[in-house]
């Protein structure tokens, strides 16, 4: 990724081996987790001066290619882009072909609408060679990252669905680095983190399930909700920054409440909405139906279709009622 002489972040002017440990204790041990540093962080964490940082910051950058694109080279980058496959045809011509790298995608809606299993899914579909649906070539497996708010992770669930595919469940599972965030503090700390192991590792899908647990417990009712709103806007613009630079896939659970006493409009819609807000990305409301059938909806998405598909939950993952 890096280019020219500067490969790595001892290579950068004004970091001897002094500097080069005090950035790498502070967690900035790759050219990717410094150019995304503001120069007061990384003056902070480092104790260098700030004009020092900003030095470092801009080779970082430079060495990264992170400058000015024409728009012709934007389109280029973003007819790269790469899809993973939720199980579910029906789903996934919904989303325009699968779950899109270097995006968030939202996934929202009440308990028990299959946030938690789309998560699960796609971190095993993730792992397919391309033509399958999955991002893994020949000589690397796609890995993914699970962060778990909610300890609602379950490997059984992995294992069931790799059986499906004719994958070794044990190998699928070793693919899957898992960790309990337990605040929303420890939560921010693990995406900053993975600035550097990112790289280092070939991770194509983070999952956080949820994003918004944490948030909603720490900062309870309408006084606190500007000061939630504002920290977790900073979260989901790191996620959407590694998913960018690293062209990762993100996805993202928040639990909605059904609310049953609206009269008309839509009962799920009502209470929390999405969180994606402002930050780009894709938002999908997931419904009930019947039995084990669920509903998928995109929200505010001006390039996708408009329409909703129909899914089904089963013992060996996401999949269509055709199947
Ligand atoms: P919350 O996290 O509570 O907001 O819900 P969620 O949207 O994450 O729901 P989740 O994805 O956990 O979906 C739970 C549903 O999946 C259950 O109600 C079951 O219908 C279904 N499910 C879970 N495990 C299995 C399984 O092993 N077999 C089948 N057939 N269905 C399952
Ligand atoms: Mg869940």
């Amino acid at each position: 990724m890096a280019k020219g002489e500067v490969k790595s972040i001892t290579d950068l002017p004004g970091v001897g081996p002094a500097t080069a440990n005090k950035l790498i204790e502070a967690g900035y041990a790759t050219l990717e987790a410094i150019a995304v540093a503001t120069p007061q962080e990384l003056s902070a964490a480092a104790g260098i001066p700030i004009t020092t940082a900003q030095r470092i910051i801009k080779a970082a950058r430079e060495a990264l290619d992170i400058r000015f694109k024409t728009a012709l080279e934007v389109k280029k980058e973003r007819l790269q882009t790469q899809k993973i496959t939720t199980g579910s045809r029906n789903l996934d011509d919904l989303l325009g072909g699968g779950i899109e790298t270097k995006t968030i995608t939202e996934f929202f809606g009440e308990f028990g609408s299959g946030k938690t299993q789309i998560c699960h899914q796609v971190a095993v579909n993730v792992q397919l060679p391309i033509e399958k649906g999955g991002l893994s070539t020949p000589d690397k497996m796609a890995k993914a990252v699970y962060i778990d708010t909610e300890g609602t992770f379950r490997w059984e669930r992995i294992e069931a669905m790799s059986k499906r595919w004719g994958l070794d469940p044990d190998e699928v599972m070793n693919n899957i680095l898992y960790i309990r965030a337990i605040n929303s503090d420890h939560q921010m700390a693990i995406v900053d983190e993975l600035f550097n192991i990112v790289p280092k590792e070939n991770i194509k899908l983070v999952i956080v399930d949820s994003v918004t647990g944490h948030f909603r417990a720490e900062y309870p009712g309408r006084e606190n909700l500007a000061a939630r709103q504002q920290k977790l806007n900073r979260h989901l613009h790191q996620l959407s920054r590694l998913a960018e630079i690293y062209d990762v896939a993100v996805i993202i659970t928040n639990q909605v409440m059904a609310k049953p006493d609206v009269f008309y409009g839509d009962p799920t819609q009502a209470v929390g909405g999405h969180v994606l807000y402002h930050a780009p990305g894709v938002r999908v409301q997931l419904r009930k139906s019947r039995g084990n059938k669920r509903i998928a909806r995109i929200v505010d998405a001006p390039h996708l279709p408009e329409g909703e598909a129909v899914f089904m939950i089963t013992d060996y993952g996401i999949a269509d009622p055709e199947d």
